[in-house]
């Protein structure tokens, strides 16, 4: 290991993080009563200009009123460049400040955005005398801010999660898609041709790279890595493949811009019976041959080593957490 110690943000589950417009406090019971681990409150890109205002006060007098149990709750207030984000924060915050767990900053750029937020909610807290601070959770969402993701990670203790925001990303760095997240047909190559002349067309990821950097930087920095949304919520079978994908590569969630995604997203990120099981059983093969003085061991025919405790235990660990705090 390292010298540097990376300090890790407050163990939440974050499996499913529902989008909920503002605009829409007719879903808020329902998102309330629902199984997301996560919920945000929408004040940017799902609510029109003209609604802002009103969408607001909605998400005010819902963390205030409505039960939403012990679900993280998140508000994803405007970007830095709108005037809208300055009212938001302070109107939120103050305002609703003691049931809001997170804010949402979408299209962050640069340290610097991450900077001058925590100032004001900074302010904010301190005015209120409250001891509770609030987490910040970052959409990467632009070429700028994926230019930036690792000062980005490192800029804030609030800092809790980074969100691979997937349609904004397509659109800031001009890919040639109008899907949101999912497979590209034209993300392709063809194989040579075979013994019979014929070739065979193999789909590749076209979002590999930014997800894995973002992987990467989240968990340099001790936050969460969470997946963005699946834009076909007709299509569970593609939900469940892009999530798994993440998965696969260390996301511990993803977003469900659906309520039917919810339940999609906490199985698919749920280690399942059969990896728990085996994770115990490597636990148990390396106690016994750490008694005898051995660094490796053959389980099931394969190697397994000191390394090995450290992939069981994170396994292990998600399922007690999920244990304690499903809901
Ligand atoms: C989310 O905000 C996205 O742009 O994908
Ligand atoms: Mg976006």
């Amino acid at each position: 290991m390292s010298f540097t110690i990376v300090e890790q943000a407050p163990a939440r589950l974050n499996r499913s993080e529902l989008a909920v417009p503002g605009s829409s406090p007719q879903f808020f019971e329902k998102a309330a009563k629902s199984a997301a681990d996560v919920i945000f409150l929408d004040l940017e890109d799902a609510v029109a200009p003209d609604d802002k205002p009103q969408a607001r006060k909605n998400v005010i007098k819902a963390l205030n009123e409505i039960d939403w149990g012990n679900k993280t709750m998140s508000v994803r207030i405007n970007g830095l460049d709108t005037h809208f984000m300055y009212r938001d924060v302070v109107d939120v915050v103050e305002q609703a400040g003691e049931r809001l767990d997170l804010i949402m900053i979408p299209k962050v750029g640069t340290a610097a955005d991450v900077y001058a937020l925590d100032m004001l909610v900074t302010q904010i807290e301190d005015a209120k005398g409250w001891k509770k601070r609030i987490g910040f959770e970052h959409i990467i969402e632009t070429a700028l801010g994926m230019q930036n993701v690792e000062a980005i990670a490192a800029a804030s203790k609030r800092n809790e999660s980074l969100h691979f925001g997937v349609a904004d990303y397509a659109a800031s760095t001009r890919a040639r898609t109008t899907n949101i997240g999912g497979a590209n047909p034209d993300y392709a190559i063809l194989t040579d041709k075979d013994e019979r002349g014929e070739r065979q067309r193999h789909w590749g990821d076209m979002w590999h790279y930014a997800l894995a950097r973002m992987v990467v930087a989240a968990r340099a920095n001790g936050l969460r890595p969470i997946d963005g949304p699946f834009g076909d919520f007709s299509d569970p079978d593609g939900y469940r493949a892009a999530a798994r994908r993440a998965a696969a590569l260390g996301c511990e969630g993803k977003w469900a811009i659906h309520p039917s995604q919810v339940a999609l997203a906490n199985e698919e990120f749920s280690p399942s019976e059969k990896e728990i099981a085996r994770a115990r059983r490597i636990l148990e093969a390396m106690a016994q041959a750490t008694k005898e003085g051995k660094g490796a061991v053959a389980l099931d025919g394969r190697l397994i080593d000191i390394a090995s405790i450290r992939q069981a235990e994170v396994l292990v660990r998600k399922a007690e957490q999920i244990g304690k705090e499903a809901r």
